[in-house]
């Protein structure tokens, strides 16, 4: 299966996802190569393997982003990738081919065989695999037929997710089954569902019939509602709890909250994580960090300036600042998440090269993960480790 890359509409998706509607456009210019990444004594770049493996300092999943099939940095073609993955991480997800128009490509066609190729492989190599996700709002990512649709959406979207989760029942331990279905009007302060096309249809009960469709495919399955701005966002964070805390009265099947984290140098504070994560957890359902980046370049709260501040070299201050936001939100996670509430950290992508990020801000200054592209160590990566072993 032929996967698109829809780099430009990546950063719309960004700014308006987001939420900014002072942004300006922001599209950056096409910027040189950046320089290499700098080798800090104190951080020493090291082999992935020559350092402790960040899954056994941890009770919970540590997760990884991958591409698979016949994607750019498919696990599957960049064979490379996978003893970093199997040493740090026992978790997996995928950034796009278990996504609704690769899932379900027409009305009466399902397609598994590149996710069934996935989980093979990460049940083979003991790990956990999330599934991502089956109700997105975002264009591309919605399929045609489903555009055109004039029949019943109730059984015609209880009939989506029932199959696809139903597929992968006993194999796939938890889902995104609902992602970003809450908006933010930054003008009016207010939170609210997102007028997308599966509210304009089916008005809100689409989220809790999709809860109810998915439990029904897997009894067992993890159910997490998963979205962005939560750990600063106080009006769309307690938009949601209301909502899962309903969903909770109810009898509406909901395990999890995920907090997606694609974060910047500034934002959020360490206050706002901590009281974020408290306010969530009191919910008493599992809490994930989902998809973990934390951008250099991207400034401000949400990437929405117009601006951008493009530092040309990750300079040796730049990595270590990162290093502490990663150690950061680790920790601030660790604190405030009970135990057993913890549903894992996953991380947004393995090697800065590949982050969706470069296509967010069309240009490779950007340097957002814990590995370096020859699968060294960042300083980053050396937060994340600190905060687990409590240093
Ligand atoms: C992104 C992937 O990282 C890209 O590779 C893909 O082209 C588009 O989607 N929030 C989400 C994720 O829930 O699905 C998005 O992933 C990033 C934002």
């Amino acid at each position: 299966m032929k996967i698109n890359i829809f780099g430009m509409a990546i950063i719309c998706l960004l700014i308006t996802a987001c939420g900014g509607s002072d942004s300006g456009g922001g599209t950056a210019p096409t910027l040189p190569a950046p320089t290499p990444e700098p080798s800090d004594p104190e951080n020493p770049p090291v082999a992935y393997n020559a350092v402790d493996s960040l899954k056994a300092h941890a009770e919970f999943p540590i997760g990884m982003e991958v591409s698979a099939a016949d994607q750019e940095r498919s696990i599957f073609t960049l064979t490379s990738q996978q003893s970093v993955l199997t040493y740090h991480f026992n978790e997996l997800v995928a950034g796009l081919i278990m996504k609704m128009s690769y899932l379900h490509p027409q009305q009466d066609t399902f397609y598994f065989d590149d996710a069934d190729a996935l989980v093979d492989y990460a049940l083979a190599n003991n790990m956990r695999m999330h599934g991502h996700t089956t109700i997105w709002y975002w264009d591309s990512q919605i399929p045609e037929w489903i555009k055109s649709f004039e029949g019943d959406w109730n059984s015609m979207m209880h009939n989506h997710v029932y199959q696809i989760v139903n597929h992968f029942a006993g194999r796939v331990n938890s889902w995104d089954v609902v992602n970003e279905a809450v908006d933010y009007n930054w003008q009016t302060a207010q939170a609210g569902y997102r007028n997308d096309l599966f509210y304009q249809n089916m008005g809100a009960s689409f989220i809790e019939n999709a809860y109810v469709s998915a439990r029904e495919g897997d009894p067992q399955a993890e159910l997490y509602y998963n979205d962005f701005h939560l750990s600063y966002n106080n009006g769309k964070l307690d938009f949601i709890i209301a909502m899962l805390n309903d969903f909770i009265d109810r009898d509406i099947p909901i395990d999890g909250l995920g907090f997606q984290m694609h974060i910047t140098m500034e934002s959020p504070s360490r206050e706002q994580m901590d009281a974020a994560f408290q306010k969530a957890a009191a919910t008493g359902l599992k809490i994930k960090i989902s998809e973990l980046d934390i951008a250099i370049n991207q400034r401000g709260p949400d990437y929405t300036g117009g601006v951008w501040y493009p530092e040309q070299v990750l300079t040796i201050a730049l990595a270590r600042q990162q290093k502490q936001r990663y150690k950061d939100v680790v920790a601030s996670y660790l604190e405030n998440v009970p135990p057993d509430q913890r549903g894992g950290i996953t991380v947004w992508g393995l090697v800065d090269e590949e982050t969706w990020m470069r296509a967010v801000a069309n240009s490779d200054w950007e340097w957002p993960l814990l590995f370096n592209d020859d699968y060294t160590v960042k300083p980053a990566f050396y937060g994340f480790l600190e905060a687990l072993t409590g240093q």
